[in-house]
């Protein structure tokens, strides 16, 4: 399952540590989970959302509100492996778990591998794992441009919001594999972006530059949903890219609201390799 980022090699588990052959070796953090981001991969400037932006997803998504979307997802997960036997999902870019301990709980037949860059994030992983006694997830840091498997290793790769790579996904696949990637629809958050912009805009679909698949399904999936306090409504909205482009004027205006009926509005692409 895991390879050693710097030889490529299979590592092998021994006690507390994973192992390869030429004496690489990445100790198991206590809480369960190994760091195999090799030296390039450490770089501060990119090691993915930091404790505070882990802290801020985490009291949002326990709230469940994107609940509809993580079991929409398992279905179609479920739907996928119905004729797999003893399946690998790799879960990249899985941030900090939210998604992927549900989809391991509706698919208990399958593995799966959660990888994030973010250390915090990982570290949030297995605090779920271990709420929730689950045994079929296993969670590392690593980068998505260098997924720590074997080539062929994975029948799904689900990535939610988060870095597509088409080269390295395609290698981790096998030939007969989906990749399954969830990205926000034209119209998610609408209503809470015209709060708080004078012209609020549709988000524009994703390019990925898929060269190695083709779109073999594609469904938008949409609901509403009222956020019920300003708190909600911030940390939503600081989950979001809009974030950062919003004037003084814009965040006054998003403070001063209490409640929305809002847009959850999402897009599930099945890639099939060409
Ligand atoms: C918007 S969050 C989505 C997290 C999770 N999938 C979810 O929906 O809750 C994007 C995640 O991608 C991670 N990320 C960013 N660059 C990455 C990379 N090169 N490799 C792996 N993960 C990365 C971030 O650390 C963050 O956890
Ligand atoms: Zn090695």
């Amino acid at each position: 399952m895991y390879i050693c980022p710097v030889c490529k090699n299979k590592l092998e588990r021994q006690d507390n540590s994973w192992r390869c052959p030429e004496g690489h070796c990445f100790d198991i953090a206590r809480k369960g989970y190994v760091n195999l981001l090799t030296t390039v991969g450490r770089n501060p400037k990119n090691s993915g959302d930091n404790a505070e932006m882990v802290k801020a997803r985490t009291e949002f998504l326990n709230r469940d509100y994107y609940l509809p979307l993580a079991e929409k997802t398992g279905e179609i997960l479920a739907e996928e492996l119905r004729d797999t036997s003893d399946p690998a999902i790799i879960d990249s870019g899985c941030g900090e778990g939210y998604y992927t301990v549900k989809y391991a709980a509706m698919v208990p037949k399958a593995r799966f591998f959660g990888i994030d860059i973010s250390k915090n994030a990982i570290s949030h992983c297995m605090t779920r794992v271990h709420q929730k006694g689950i045994k079929n997830c296993s969670f590392a840091v690593a980068s998505s441009f260098e997924l720590p498997f074997e080539d062929g290793f994975a029948d799904i790769i689900v990535c939610t919001f988060a870095p597509v790579t088409d080269r390295e996904y395609a290698a981790k696949l096998k030939q007969t594999g989906s990749l399954i990637v969830v990205s926000p629809s034209p119209g998610h958050l609408f209503e809470l972006k015209a709060a708080v912009y004078d012209e609020p805009y549709l988000n524009r679909p994703n390019d990925y530059g898929l060269e190695s698949f083709y779109l073999a399904d594609e469904q938008v999936f949409e609901y509403k949903k009222k956020l019920e306090s300003s708190e909600d409504i911030c940390s939503l909205f600081s989950m979001t890219p809009y974030f950062y482009k919003t004037s003084a004027k814009g965040m006054e205006r998003l403070r001063a609201l209490q409640s929305i009926e809002v847009t959850c509005g999402f897009v599930i692409q099945t890639y099939k390799l060409k």
